[in-house]
């Protein structure tokens, strides 16, 4: 069998199986959680298991059509995902959010920072506004939603959890996406910052730093092309990318009372990926 066919394999047997989030039911029961970017890819696949864990959660991004549509797939049975029309670029859509949520469940517990823009571009050639672009979505986007957030549970005197999706370019840097490495290299400086700022007000902040995952808007558009796919998924330790109920799964780990003392941390899930060092993309 050729090297190829052996990943394959090796692959197909040790995908998970669908099953059942790793936290007991009712680990999220009664907390309030914002996920931008939840429409879709990670975020939903996070806004889906919070949901199944008792926390109501809103998913918040441009599209409402997309919004609404998973919003309603996810709901039902007790669990409550809503919709919210709203840019992170922009503040006043994200105080819009923040006045939604903290009106319609009384609090905000848990925000996920995870809406994100990228393409493949050679840095040489890109416009002026294609950096300003990812830059705003990534990095300001999670500044706006962190800052609106972390007042309003500051102000409420009310504890809380905000998790940022990274990615390990941030501590690597990749060719062909230096917008989205330097914008989530800035993510992770803000996390670490200001979980040692707000420690004091109860807010934990950590990071998560996925690898290639399967069914996701990364996925149409980083790895589309054949041959990046395969050196990636060459380069995988475990011999498959990951798939996003992995992610959610560490993600309501990192929001829940069980990671009470992790703060300011940058969680690695990529398959031992980064530590083979392949560049990406290019
Ligand atoms: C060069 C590009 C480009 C490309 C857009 N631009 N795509 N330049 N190559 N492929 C330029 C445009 O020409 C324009 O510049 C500027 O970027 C803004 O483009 P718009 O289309 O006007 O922006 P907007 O409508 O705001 O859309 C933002 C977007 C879009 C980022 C361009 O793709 C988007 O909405 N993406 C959201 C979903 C997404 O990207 N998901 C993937 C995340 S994956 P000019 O100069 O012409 O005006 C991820 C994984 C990381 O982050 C780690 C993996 C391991
Ligand atoms: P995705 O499916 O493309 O999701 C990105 C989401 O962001 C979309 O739902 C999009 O919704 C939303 N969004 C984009 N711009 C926005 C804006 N200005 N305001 C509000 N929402 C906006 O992406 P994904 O692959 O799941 O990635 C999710 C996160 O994981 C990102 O932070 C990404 O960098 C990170 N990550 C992913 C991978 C992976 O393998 N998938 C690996 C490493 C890191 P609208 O279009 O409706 O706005």
């Amino acid at each position: 069998m050729s090297t190829a066919a052996q990943m394959q394999a090796k692959a197909a047997a040790t995908t998970p199986a669908a099953r059942p989030p790793m936290l007991h039911a009712g680990a999220l029961e009664g907390r309030v959680a914002i996920v931008t970017g939840g429409g879709t890819g990670l975020g939903r696949g996070m806004a889906e298991t919070f949901a199944a864990l008792g926390a109501r959660v809103v998913i918040a991004s441009r599209k409402l059509e997309v919004l609404q549509r998973t919003a309603e797939a996810l709901s039902g049975e007790g669990r409550e995902v809503v919709p919210f029309v709203a840019d992170v670029r922009n503040r006043a859509s994200v105080a819009a959010l923040v006045e939604f949520t903290a009106e319609r469940f009384g609090g905000i517990d848990i925000l996920v920072n995870n809406a994100a823009g990228n393409f493949v571009v050679e840095s040489a050639a890109m416009s002026p506004n294609a950096w300003n672009t990812v830059i705003d979505i990534v990095l300001n986007g999670t500044w706006n939603c962190t800052q609106a957030v972390g007042k309003h549970m500051i102000d409420a005197g009310r504890k809380g959890a905000i998790l940022n999706i990274v990615a390990t370019y941030a501590m690597t840097g990749n060719p062909m996406t230096v917008h989205s490495a330097a914008a989530k290299a800035g993510v992770l400086a803000l996390t670490k910052s200001l979980s040692i700022e707000w420690g004091r007000h109860g807010i934990r902040l950590n990071a998560i730093a996925p690898g290639p995952i399967n069914g996701t808007g990364a996925a149409d558009k980083l790895w589309a092309d054949p041959t990046i796919e395969r050196r990636m998924r060459e380069n995988i330790s475990v011999g498959r990318f990951g798939e996003p109920e992995e992610v959610a799964d560490l993600a309501s780990y990192l929001v829940s009372d069980y990671a009470g003392f992790v703060t300011g941390a940058c969680f690695v899930q990529d398959g031992g990926l980064w530590l083979r060092r392949p560049t990406l993309f290019d």
